[in-house]
């Protein structure tokens, strides 16, 4: 940890303290300024944000395409991998959504202590090999495993522009009894700073080009300048050096303009339009009442803001996701693997926007409706699952049917 990035985070907390104290004569309950009038448009499940230059949109399709793109064994895919293409993954609603696809964490639990594994090729599981000889398993050291359901990248640009101080401040808001949330403080590889991570289930990375650099080395075996370190079969040195033929970095650069795929995805999930907002009807009014009721907007804030941005179409915006973007100790619900910021059982409140657009809910697809998906809440989610719990059937379809208008 540098002394100028510590010295970051502390500022975004002095920031947020400040701010809270301005804001507070005001609004005494939220101290974040209101939404602002303008909301972007909602259009449709991958569309470019609206208002997008054309020299954007043209990255933006840019982008889609190599997120598309099938990558092969000559190009770097491998030795072991899980998928041949991020779209192989995110793709429900649209290019960039998210899927049924899990993927699988594993690792050794001692006395409460969390062992990696990192010397037997934990802890991400590559279940796929360009060769059956290099093929990955659960070594039998591990003792737990979970499996993580792909994510939607749906807005995904919005919520990187929510400033660190915006999300730090959350954590400051007065909450009902026995819910906190923290905010995760990460290391971001592309700048060797410190920032609050909002991406995956642990809220792990904070920044688009980080979480790619991750998915090209993790997912698919490609080396590239942020993660350049090929992952050895159950960690094989001999193994890798026979099959990670392909020279390093994989990605490569494109003379033509200096990027390569990590910034050219980057640009493709930045632009991605939020999900559309379905239908108000008076269930829908009658549904969100009964989630505020129910304490679910303690940790599924509706709005958060973008900060100033270069970017106009990224500048002070009001991003609907239905999340504080901390993280939160679940309790049995948590998958026992700390990463990051996160320990065993914290796990990032997942944003609601676009919920209706999933094939299964919850961090390991367990839930096959969203009703299952809250009364799995547990830990801090304990008294706002029972809140709902305790509703009448037709208050709870309600609050269902406001959920699937996000
Ligand atoms: C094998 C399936 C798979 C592939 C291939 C894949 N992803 Fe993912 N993606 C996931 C899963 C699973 C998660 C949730 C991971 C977690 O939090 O542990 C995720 C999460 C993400 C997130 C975080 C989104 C959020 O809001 O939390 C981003 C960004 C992302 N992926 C980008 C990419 C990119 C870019 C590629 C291609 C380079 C890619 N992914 C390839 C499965 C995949
Ligand atoms: C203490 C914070 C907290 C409260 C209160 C809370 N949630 Fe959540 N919610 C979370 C977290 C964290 C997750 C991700 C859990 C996981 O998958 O491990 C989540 C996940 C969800 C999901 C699944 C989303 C997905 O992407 O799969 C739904 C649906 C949901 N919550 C709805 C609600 C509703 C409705 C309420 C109120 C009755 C509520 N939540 C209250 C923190 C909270």
């Amino acid at each position: 940890m540098t002394s100028r990035s510590r010295c970051s985070v502390r500022f975004a907390i002095v920031l947020a303290y400040a701010s809270l104290a301005l804001a507070h004569a005001a609004h005494p309950a939220d101290p974040r300024p209101a939404p602002a009038a303008e909301a972007p448009p909602r259009s449709t499940f991958g569309a470019a944000l609206p208002g997008l230059s054309d020299a954007h949109l043209a990255d933006f399709l840019d982008g889609r395409l190599d997120f598309q793109t099938a990558e092969t064994p000559a190009g770097g895919l491998g030795p072991v991998f899980n998928r041949d293409s991020c779209a192989a993954c995110h793709s429900a609603g649209a290019t960039g959504g998210a899927g049924d696809i899990t993927v699988t964490r594993f690792g050794r639990t001692v006395n409460g202590v969390f062992d990696p594994l990192i010397s037997l090729g934990g802890p991400l599981l590559q279940e796929r090999a360009i060769d059956p000889a290099v093929q990955e398993v659960i070594p039998p050291e591990a003792n737990t495993i979970a499996r993580r359901l792909t994510t939607p990248l749906f807005g995904a640009g919005l919520i990187e522009a929510i400033p660190d101080s915006a999300i730090v401040l959350g954590t400051l808001i007065r909450k009902p009894p026995g819910i906190r949330g923290r905010a995760a403080v990460v290391l971001d590889p592309a700048s060797g700073s410190q920032r609050i991570g909002r991406f995956g289930w642990k809220a792990q990375q904070a920044t688009l080009l980080a979480f790619s650099g991750d998915a090209y080395l993790n997912e698919m075996g490609i080396t590239n300048r942020l993660f350049p370190t090929e992952n050895a079969s159950n960690g094989d040195a001999a193994l890798l050096a026979r099959f990670d033929l392909a020279p390093d970095l994989e990605d490569k650069v494109d003379p033509a303009d200096g990027t390569s795929d990590i910034d050219r995805t980057t640009a493709f999930m930045r632009f991605l339009a939020p999900p559309p907002r379905g239908a108000i009807t008076p269930g829908v009014n009658a549904g969100e009442r009964l989630f505020h009721a129910s304490d679910c907007a303690a940790c599924h804030t509706p709005v958060l803001m973008t900060g100033k941005n270069h970017l106009a179409v990224l500048s002070e915006k009001p991003v609907a996701l239905y999340s504080d973007l901390l993280l939160h100790d679940m309790g049995p619900l948590g998958d026992g693997i700390p990463q990051a910021a996160a320990g065993a059982r914290e796990m990032r409140t997942a944003p609601l926007w676009g919920l209706s657009a999933r094939p299964v809910w919850l961090h390991d697809g367990r839930a096959t409706t969203i009703e299952q998906a809250i009364l799995a809440h547990a830990g801090e989610g304990q008294g706002s699952r029972d809140k709902y719990a305790s509703l009448g059937a037709e208050e709870r379809r309600q609050l269902r049917e406001f959920l699937n208008s996000l």
